[in-house]
């Protein structure tokens, strides 16, 4: 089951950040993490400049990322991870993976990779940081993006990172600039994004997409409400924003979880007498068909439809 459903009773327009409180992780570590750190690494042997990205001047904003998440996890997780700190002196093990690691902090030559690339490797989400105006994407490691890359993006400030869907939720992205631009150092804050997708592949970065695309095509004249939740998955995005004490850069992390739609049904309990796949009903009957369009869901979106009323039906007594 999907850690976060964020269904209900109609689409959310609201940008639906919340602030993270001390207690609550801002990296979060579940079952999948050895497989999709080993898929994360492997991406960055393959296409190391696809997956990751950095402008010079901006070390600070790396530094700060490798101390706020390697103290979160092992704070969140003492059984995992450790870290030790003697000055800049740190020492750090990874007991999930096995691996320890002493480095100086603040030099990059005593990592095997930049400071941002080698955190994201210890972590199943993606790190993306902003800065200066705008602010601008200057730093990321992104291996499970949703429809989109870093080639494209990096140098872009927020409000033209978010050119192709603005028009379709504007007062939501007015909204999120504002978040961007008051985000206080020491409150972070987290939201979350949904989908459904055709394809369980973590990787639906830009290039992934002529074979996602194939794939689709494929599917599509098979697709039926009897069998869409075989082939169809939630895929749902937990976002974090924090502002960065020492540079004022914003770190975005994403972690991208998915479920098999008909899994995600049956394991879910109902809330509030609704079951889940009337839940979803309600949200995708009330999305705007540009959204619909926009998140590649309109192509199985009878099918789809059909699956849930069938659900939502049978659950009624
Ligand atoms: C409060 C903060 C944010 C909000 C409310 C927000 C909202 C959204 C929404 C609604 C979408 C459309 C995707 C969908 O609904 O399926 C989107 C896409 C996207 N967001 Fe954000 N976002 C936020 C922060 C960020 C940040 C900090 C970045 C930095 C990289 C970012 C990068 C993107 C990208 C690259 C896309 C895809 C755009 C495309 O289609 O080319 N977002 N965002």
């Amino acid at each position: 089951m999907l850690p976060y459903f964020p269904f209900d009773q109609k689409f959310n327009d609201k940008i639906g950040t919340a602030i993270l409180t001390q207690d609550d992780p801002l990296i979060e570590v579940d079952d999948h993490y050895q497989t999709e750190v080993a898929l994360k690494r492997a991406l960055l042997i393959q296409e190391p400049d696809y997956y990751f990205q950095a402008f010079l001047g901006h070390e600070m904003a790396q530094w700060e990322v490798v101390e706020l998440i390697l103290a979160d996890l092992a704070r969140q997780y003492p059984d995992r991870f450790l870290l030790q700190r003697a000055g800049d002196a740190w020492t750090w093990e990874n007991r999930l993976l096995g691996e320890r690691i002493s480095f100086q902090f603040g030099d990059a030559s005593t990592l095997p990779q930049a400071p941002l690339d080698w955190t994201g490797r210890q972590v199943q989400e993606d790190l993306l940081v902003l800065a200066g105006d705008g602010p601008a994407l200057v730093a990321g490691q992104l291996c499970f993006g949703n429809v989109w890359s870093l080639e494209e993006k990096m140098g872009l400030p927020f409000w033209e990172i978010h050119a192709p869907i603005t028009p379709i939720v504007e007062p939501m992205m007015r909204a999120a600039q504002q978040v961007m631009n008051r985000l206080p150092a020491g409150k972070p804050v987290w939201r979350l994004n949904w989908s459904i997708k055709a394809s369980d592949q973590l990787d639906m970065t830009t290039r992934r997409v002529p074979d996602l695309n194939r794939e689709l095509a494929e599917l599509l004249p098979a697709l039926t409400p009897d069998n869409a939740g075989e082939h169809l998955y939630v895929r749902i995005e937990r976002q974090t924003l924090t502002r960065l004490p020492r540079s004022g850069a914003v770190l975005f992390g994403l972690h991208t979880y998915q479920n098999r739609l008909d899994r995600e049904l049956t394991e879910r309990p109902d809330a509030a007498e609704r079951s889940p796949a009337e839940r979803l009903l309600n949200v995708l009957t009330t999305t705007p068909p540009a959204m619909l369009d926009y998140k590649g869901i309109a192509p199985f979106l009878g099918p789809l439809l059909g699956h849930l009323e069938q659900k939502a039906a049978s659950e009624v007594v």
